[in-house]
C-alpha cells in the first residue's frame, strides 16, 4: 500500500486548483528583475504546479524549466504552455533535477519551496544557481480562517477540525519570517530580503469551498470532518451575504548567491 503524501495531494484536484487559486501579480517579475539588476537569461521554477507562477516568470521571455513532480499538475501546465518554445517541463521533484553546467540566473518557486526537503533545499538552491544568481520564492499567505468573520471561522475550526486551525495570533508574522530566517541562517546567501504585496479577492460560497478543497491540510482531513467543516463554513458565508472578501498578502523572499 502506498502512503498518501500531503505534498502530493494537489494533483487530485489539478483542474479545480487551476480554476480557483488566485494567480500572482506580475509586479513580482518587476521586483525580481530590479533585485537582480537585469532580466534573467535562464530560469528554473521548482513546483510549477499548473503554471500560476510560471505565467509571471514567463514575462521575462527567457528559457524556463518548470520542475513539477505531480503528473496531473504537470498535465495542466503542459496544456497551458503547449507550443511555447521557451517553457520546458521536467516531471520530477526538485531534489531529482540536475542543474545545467554553470547554473541558472534565477531559481524561483511559487507556493512550493516548503515542499522541497528542508534538510537539503538551501544547498540545492545554492548548487542550482550561477554566481550572483537569485533565489526568488513567492507565495500567498492563506490562513484557514480569514476575512471579516475571522473569529467565527476560528470557532468553527476549533470545534470541528482543531488539528488544522490556525494558531490564534502571529499567524502572518510566522509566515512572513519562515523562509527569510531559514535562508539567512543557512549562511549560503547574501542580501536576503522579504517584500510584500496586498491584493483583494472575492469568493462566493461555492468558489470558497472549492478553494478550501485545494489546500493540502483540508485534503488530508477525513471526510467525516471535512464535510461538516465545509458545511459550517458555507453556512457562515451565506449568513454574511454569500461573499467572502479575502485580503491576500503575497510575500516575495529574495536571496543572492555570492560571487566566489
Ligand atoms: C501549492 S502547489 C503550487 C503550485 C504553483 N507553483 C502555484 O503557485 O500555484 C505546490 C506544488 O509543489 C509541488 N511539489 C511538491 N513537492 C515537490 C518537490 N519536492 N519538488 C518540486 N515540486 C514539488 C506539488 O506537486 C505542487 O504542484
Amino acid at each position: 500500500m502506498t502512503t498518501r503524501q500531503q505534498r502530493r495531494v494537489f494533483g487530485e484536484v489539478a483542474d479545480a486548483y487551476d480554476e480557483v487559486r488566485p494567480g500572482y501579480p506580475v509586479e513580482i517579475a518587476r521586483r525580481v528583475a530590479a533585485y537582480l539588476g537585469h532580466t534573467p537569461a535562464r530560469i528554473v521554477e521548482s513546483g510549477a504546479g499548473t503554471g500560476k507562477g510560471t505565467a509571471v516568470l514567463r514575462t521575462f521571455a527567457a528559457p524556463l524549466t518548470c520542475v513539477e513532480p505531480d503528473p496531473a499538475m504537470a498535465a495542466v501546465l503542459r496544456r497551458r504552455f503547449a507550443g511555447d518554445d521557451l517553457v520546458e517541463v521536467f516531471l520530477g521533484s526538485f531534489e531529482n533535477w540536475t542543474p545545467p553546467p554553470g547554473g541558472v540566473e534565477l531559481l524561483a518557486s511559487a507556493q512550493a519551496w516548503h515542499w522541497v526537503d528542508p534538510t537539503r533545499r538551501n544547498q540545492l538552491a545554492y548548487d542550482a544557481l550561477a554566481p550572483a544568481g537569485a533565489l526568488a520564492i513567492f507565495g500567498h499567505h492563506y490562513g484557514f480562517a480569514e476575512g471579516p468573520f475571522l473569529d467565527e471561522m476560528d470557532a468553527i475550526y476549533d470545534e470541528i477540525a482543531p488539528e488544522i486551525a490556525d494558531p490564534p495570533d502571529k499567524r502572518l508574522d510566522r509566515a512572513r519570517s519562515f523562509h527569510h530566517d531559514e535562508i539567512a541562517e543557512s549562511g549560503l546567501f547574501a542580501d536576503v530580503e522579504t517584500q510584500h504585496l496586498e491584493t483583494i479577492v472575492h469568493f462566493d460560497t461555492q468558489r470558497y469551498l472549492t478553494l478550501l478543497s485545494t489546500f493540502s491540510g483540508h485534503r488530508m482531513l477525513p471526510e467525516d470532518k471535512r464535510v461538516p467543516l465545509h458545511n459550517a463554513l458555507a453556512d457562515l458565508i451565506d449568513r454574511h451575504g454569500g461573499v467572502l472578501e479575502h485580503r491576500i498578502t503575497t510575500s516575495l523572499w529574495l536571496a543572492r548567491k555570492p560571487r566566489p
